[in-house]
């Protein structure tokens, strides 16, 4: 088949677009906004036009050809750590992929299941698929999956974090309920220009860290419009656990340099962002997400070459002799990585080789590391078992433990929530590692001398009782699948 590309206006596709009342890109004239016959069986609310990428594929067919491409499963054999979507292979469960997370996460939905991510296309029906105590929050969770966010939130105000997920997924036309991110979600429809739709998030995070979203540049944007959600978020909570906004944790941050430090300050400065309770340690926590924008931005060697996240995920591709960007958005391994090739010499196959060996150094660090957190949070719950049964347990020491422990647990899931494999920001992923895992044997090692203290034995070797966390997972009660976990590479 031939794709052709009609970037230009072309008066026959125009037409057609201007039925909807919404497009001003090229020549949009009121005059023309009447709908043409074959669409007169189809009545559609110009806003909702907008929305629909089908009508921009009128005018765009390749881009939208490209954007649907995201729904189909991706080239196997050339990713290590991200094939859960790959044609011929199963989805993954990061908590079977990683069983230390199940133990982490349990008392709530993450604890149940956490799929590696897949196309964009997926994002909704992915949230209908998953376990339902994901769900909890409201529609809070519909942020960053459906291209009617800021108009539900404007619509609804602060009720919109609130109310249950499926009543907010219901005030949506039905036949784009399960759209996912959109062309109107990047970029503006009049004129194309890329844009940033989510005011009510990204924008007052940007604020925060005094960038002025009005004032962007092209360069800026390009990795700002994955921002809107590539990023951590909070869904800070009233006293009843409501959910009552969506918070990005940027105090004291700014473009460039939003360290993982800083994001821990933020979410532990006030109660309201401690989300859930971790069963094994009874301690209620705040949880980070997928924060691509922050670790890439921290002074990554290509941040600093001025690479954006378009540049990768987005390479220019070639169809009837013109270029564009390809709306295939995937992992760079699955692709020919023609758009390394302007700054790397290596073929693909060499180039490919060096990042998955930078991600099996990353997998290294993070299991040992996710190991030895996990075996903290169990003598946590022998402590809280010793000090239920009427022992005597240090107040203080277990205070020092606590802190330190907590220390390493968000260093610890802010990583493992990154989904580069620690690409992104090699040295950045392996300090965090280095820093997470220093935090963890300082709570071992107070958590130990405070139970040796209450008479407590404390075996070398604490046994995390994995069974118990990774099997039987959720309201579907989903089995381990050891054949999808992940171990330890062997690093040269
Ligand atoms: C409206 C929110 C949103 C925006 C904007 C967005 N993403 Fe995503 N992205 C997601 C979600 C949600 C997923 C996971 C979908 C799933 O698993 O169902 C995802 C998945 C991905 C994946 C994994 C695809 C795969 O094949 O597994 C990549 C790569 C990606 N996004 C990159 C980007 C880049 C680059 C940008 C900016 C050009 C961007 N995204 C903009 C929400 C978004
Ligand atoms: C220098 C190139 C480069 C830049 C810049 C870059 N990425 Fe990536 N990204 C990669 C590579 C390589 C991987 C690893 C993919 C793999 O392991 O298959 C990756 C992985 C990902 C994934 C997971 C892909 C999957 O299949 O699940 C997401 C999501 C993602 N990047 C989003 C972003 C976002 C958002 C930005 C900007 C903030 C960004 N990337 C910037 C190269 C890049
Ligand atoms: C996740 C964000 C995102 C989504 C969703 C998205 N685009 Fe784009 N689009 C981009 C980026 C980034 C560029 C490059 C723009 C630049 O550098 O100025 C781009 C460029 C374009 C261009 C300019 C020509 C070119 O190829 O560079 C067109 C036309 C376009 N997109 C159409 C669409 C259509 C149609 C849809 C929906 C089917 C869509 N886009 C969805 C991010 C997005
Ligand atoms: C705009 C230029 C540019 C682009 C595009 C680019 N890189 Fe890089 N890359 C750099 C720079 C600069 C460094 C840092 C070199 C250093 O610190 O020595 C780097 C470093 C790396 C490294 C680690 C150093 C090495 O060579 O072992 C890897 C691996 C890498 N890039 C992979 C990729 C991949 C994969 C892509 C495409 C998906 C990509 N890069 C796209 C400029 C770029």
């Amino acid at each position: 088949m031939r794709l052709t590309y009609a970037k230009r206006c072309g008066s026959a596709v125009l037409v057609l677009l201007a039925a909807t009342a919404l497009w001003t890109g090229c020549t949009h004239n009121k005059a023309e906004s009447r709908p043409p016959a074959e669409m007169a069986e189809e009545p559609m609310d110009p806003a909702d036009a907008a929305i629909d990428p089908a009508h921009w594929g009128r005018l765009y067919p390749v881009h939208y050809q490209q954007w649907k491409l995201t729904s189909e499963p991706t080239p196997a054999g050339l990713s290590k750590y991200k094939r859960g979507y790959d044609v011929g292979e199963e989805r993954r469960d990061k908590l079977d992929e990683y069983p230390f997370l199940a133990l982490l996460y349990s008392g709530w939905g993450f604890g149940a299941e956490y799929n590696e991510p897949r196309g964009h296309y997926h994002m909704v029906q992915d949230q209908l698929e998953v376990d339902p105590g994901r769900l909890k929050a409201g529609g809070a969770c519909l942020t960053c999956k459906t291209p009617y966010a800021p108009k539900l939130q404007k619509e609804m105000g602060r009720a919109y974090f609130a109310t249950p997920y499926k009543e907010v997924l219901a005030r949506l036309p039905k036949q784009n309920q399960t759209l996912g991110v959109a062309c109107i979600d990047c970029h503006d429809n009049r004129g194309m220009e890329l844009r940033i739709s989510r005011e009510f998030t990204l924008g007052k995070a940007l604020r925060k860290i005094g960038v002025d979203p009005a004032k962007l540049t092209r360069e800026q944007k390009r990795t700002l419009v994955c921002a809107q959600c590539h990023v951590t978020y909070m869904i800070p909570k009233d006293k009843d656990m409501h959910s009552t906004d969506v918070v990005f944790p940027w105090a004291g941050s700014r473009e460039g340099g939003i360290p993982i430090e800083n994001i821990i300050k933020d979410i532990k400065s006030s109660p309201s962002h401690l989300e859930w309770t971790q069963a094994v340690t009874g301690f209620k926590l705040a949880f980070l997400r997928h924060p691509e924008y922050e670790f890439y931005s921290n002074n990554s060697p290509h941040w600093s070459a001025g690479v954006t996240c378009a540049d990768c995920h987005m390479p220019m591709m070639t169809v009837s002799h013109e270029s564009l960007t390809d709306h295939r958005i995937m992992s760079p391994l699955k692709g020919e990585m023609t758009q390394c090739a302007g700054c790397h010499e290596e073929k693909a196959p060499e180039l490919r080789a060096k990042v998955i060996a930078m991600q099996d150094r990353f997998i290294g660090s993070y299991l040992k590391t996710g190991y030895a957190v996990a075996a903290d949070a169990k003598l946590f719950e022998m402590a809280n078992k010793a000090k239920a049964a009427g022992k005597q347990i240090d107040n203080e020491v277990y205070g020092i433990a606590r802190e330190n422990y907590e220390q390493a647990f968000y260093r610890l899931i802010f990583v493992g929530a990154e989904n580069s494999t620690g690409f992104h920001n090699p040295k950045e992923g392996l300090r965090i590692l280095d820093d997470a895992a220093r935090h963890a044997a300082t709570a071992d090692m107070h958590l130990r001398q405070m139970l040796a203290k209450a008479g407590e034995r404390v075996p070398d070797q604490v046994d995390l009782e994995l069974p118990k966390y990774t099997g039987n997972r959720g309201t579907k009660h989903l089995p381990f699948r050891p054949e999808h976990e992940i171990k330890a590479p062997i690093v040269k």
